[in-house]
C-alpha cells in the first residue's frame, strides 16, 4: 500500500514581525510539499509495474523524493517551532546542553544567525548526535543537500527568501531571522531534545 501524508496543523497566532500574510502564504507552499511527496510517491509506485520500460522517468522521479521529502519534512519542523514567546530558557536541559556545547544560549543564537545569513537558499538546522552527546549546526542547501545522517532535528530555520519576502528585503534576512528567534517557541525544541536522547 502506498503510504500517504496528511498536512499538518500548527498553532500560530498572530507573531510579532511576520505578518500573516507571510505565514499564509509560506503554508500554502508547505502543502505544495506535502502534496508532491503524496504524488511521487503515487506515481513511482504505478511506473514501476513497468520498470525497464520506465527507467529514465523512474530515476528522475526518485531523485526527486529527497527534495520533497525534506521539503515537507522541515517546514513541519519550523511551523511546529514558531508561535512562542521568542524566550530561551537556559535552566531546561536543552539549554544546559546547547550553553556546554556554544558557551551561552546567545552564542548559540548569534551562530544560528551567521549560518543564516550565508548566501543562497536553505536551511540552518542544528541537530543532536546521541552517538557523541553534542549538537551540530549546518547549512542544508535547498531541502536536501547536506543533511547529517540520522541526527535528529532540534531547530530547523527556513532562510529560503520566500520564507519571508512579504515582510523583508532579500538584504533584510538579519532582520527576519532576529523575528524567527522572537517567536521562537522553545517548549518544542526542548521536546524534541527529550525524544532525541
Ligand atoms: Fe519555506
Amino acid at each position: 500500500m502506498q503510504p500517504q501524508y496528511t498536512e499538518k496543523t500548527f498553532s500560530l497566532g498572530a507573531m510579532n514581525g511576520l505578518s500573516e500574510k507571510q505565514i499564509t502564504e509560506h503554508l500554502k507552499l508547505y502543502t505544495g510539499y506535502v502534496k508532491n511527496v503524496n504524488s511521487l510517491l503515487e506515481k513511482t509506485g504505478d511506473l514501476k509495474k513497468s520498470e525497464a520500460e520506465n527507467a529514465y522517468v523512474l530515476a528522475e522521479l526518485r531523485r526527486r523524493l529527497g527534495f520533497e521529502f525534506n521539503g515537507m519534512r522541515l517546514h513541519e519542523y519550523y511551523f511546529d517551532g514558531l508561535g512562542g514567546d521568542g524566550s530561551l530558557n537556559t535552566k531546561g536541559s536543552l539549554g544546559v546542553a546547547l550553553t556546554e556545547r556554544y558557551g551561552s544560549l546567545e552564542a548559540w543564537r548569534e551562530h544560528v544567525t551567521t549560518l543564516g545569513k550565508m548566501r543562497g537558499i536553505g536551511w540552518v538546522i542544528t541537530y543532536y548526535d546521541p552517538v557523541i552527546k553534542t549538537f551540530h549546526t549546518a547549512w542544508v542547501g535547498d531541502h536536501d543537500i547536506g543533511h547529517l545522517g540520522g541526527l535528529p532535528i532540534i531547530s530547523a530555520l527556513d532562510v529560503w527568501e520566500h520564507a519571508f519576502l512579504l515582510d523583508y528585503l532579500p538584504s533584510e534576512r538579519g532582520q527576519y531571522i532576529e523575528a524567527y528567534f522572537n517567536n521562537l517557541r522553545w517548549s518544542a525544541l526542548e521536546e524534541r531534545f527529550a525524544s532525541a536522547q
